[in-house]
């Protein structure tokens, strides 16, 4: 008795399994793959070395220099980003004036 309720359980769970198989499709958002062009976008490519540009494209933008300059430290300090002083200084300044 327990057996066959069993039994029609799993032939009901086998059969909800199959009807929601079907393959799904999502909408993904584009990928910004690439950074925008501009003055010290070349010394700022080691941004996109550890995670996407998007991380720099989903900023709020006109953030300023203040805001960049304090990022890029961060993914210097907090990150170890292997930026030098000048560098940093240029990708802050081409952040500010480009995003
Ligand atoms: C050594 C690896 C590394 C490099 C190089 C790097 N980042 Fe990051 N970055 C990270 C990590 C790790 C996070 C946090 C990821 C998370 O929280 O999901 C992050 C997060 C961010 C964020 C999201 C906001 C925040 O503060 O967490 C921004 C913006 C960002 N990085 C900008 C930059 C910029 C600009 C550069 C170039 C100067 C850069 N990153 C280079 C590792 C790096």
């Amino acid at each position: 008795m327990h057996k066959t309720i069993l039994a029609g359980l799993a032939i009901l769970l086998a059969g909800a399994g199959l009807a929601t198989a079907a393959p799904r499709s999502y909408e993904l958002p584009e990928p910004t793959a690439t950074l925008k062009p501009g003055p010290g976008s070349d010394t700022a490519q080691v941004c996109a070395a550890c995670h996407s540009v998007d991380y720099i494209a989903f900023q709020p933008s006109q953030k300023g220099l203040a805001f960049w300059d304090a990022e890029v430290k961060k993914m210097i300090a907090v990150y170890r980003a292997p930026i030098d002083e000048a560098d940093a200084k240029t990708i802050a300044a081409y952040l500010a004036s480009t995003y």
